[in-house]
């Protein structure tokens, strides 16, 4: 990755983190974007640290066309990124008949909307510059399946959005060598599989999560972000350049079984 600039939204935690810092360690300058300005500052440093000849932390808010605009001018300032995760989401769940409008529109607005108004800017730019580049955007076995725990129709609807997307922009960004591939993680170790759950709950529920995995999962385990992050890599890198519109499913297993047993 070594000459490479790699921008990363929803960089501050979990996967967006595990991929800034594991490219960093492979020798590319980092953008971190970030909801959280503070968090993407400390991630930028940690970029820095582990190899990154040059790192930034942006506060953008990826639903936002003036904040993505704005985020990708000040990724010039180390250059145009070639290499895009775009990775930052949200779930919110609820019945659907209790389904609020405005949770509905905020989940489809960040995850889809803003994958939407990455690509297209890491696009228009890498047009400019008449270069290509490698485009990975954040998935979720929710594109395929129905969550048996229910109540994920809009978080299922984003993601099924993203998969549909990028196999769509990957034939026409084809012609121009820019690829474009999903990451597809199962169940991962971070703050995300605790939304919602209130702070005095959480020991008790990550237990939980932890031996329904060790059930349910093939591979008897969660995924740690940095198992996400390598197959990210992997993406993000020349080492697969053939592969443009496809899925990456990392899950240990588990869209690959059923759970009829008769
Ligand atoms: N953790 C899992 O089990 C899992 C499984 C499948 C897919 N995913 C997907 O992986 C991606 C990363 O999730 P994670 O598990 O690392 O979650 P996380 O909550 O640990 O990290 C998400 C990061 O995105 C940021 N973010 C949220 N909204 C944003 C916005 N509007 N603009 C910019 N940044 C924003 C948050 O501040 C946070 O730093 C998401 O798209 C998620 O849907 C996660």
């Amino acid at each position: 990755m070594r000459g490479r600039t790699v921008l990363v939204t929803g960089a501050a935690a979990g996967i967006g983190r595990a991929v800034a810092l594991a490219v960093a360690a492979r020798g590319a300058a980092v953008v971190a974007l970030d909801l959280d300005a503070a968090a993407a500052d400390v991630v930028a440093r940690e970029a820095r640290a582990a190899g990154a000849p040059a790192a930034l932390g942006v506060a953008c808010d990826v639903a936002s066309e003036p904040a993505v605009l704005a985020a990708f001018d000040a990724a010039d300032a180390i250059g145009t990124p070639d290499a895009v995760f775009a990775n930052a989401g949200i779930e919110q769940n609820a019945p659907l008949a209790e389904f609020e409008t405005g949770a509905w529109w905020r989940v489809l607005e960040v995850n889809l909307g803003g994958v939407f108004l990455t690509c297209r800017e890491a696009v228009r730019r890498l047009t400019a510059a008449g270069r290509g580049g490698s485009i990975v955007c954040t998935a979720s076995p929710a594109a395929f399946v129905g969550f048996a725990g229910g109540g994920n129709s809009a978080y299922a609807a984003s993601k099924g959005g993203v998969a549909a997307f990028v196999r769509s922009i990957a034939l026409d960004c084809a012609p121009q060598g820019i690829r474009v591939n999903s990451v597809v993680p199962g169940a991962t170790e971070t703050a995300m599989l605790l939304t919602g759950v209130p702070a005095r709950a959480r020991p008790a529920t990550a237990a939980r999560i932890r031996s329904a995995a060790a059930e349910q999962v093939p591979l008897g385990r969660l995924a740690g972000p940095e198992e996400i992050a390598a197959a990210v890599v992997w993406l993000l890198s020349d080492e697969s350049s053939y592969v443009t519109g496809t899925h990456l499913v990392c899950d240990g297993g588990l869209m690959a079984k059923s759970a009829n047993d008769f």
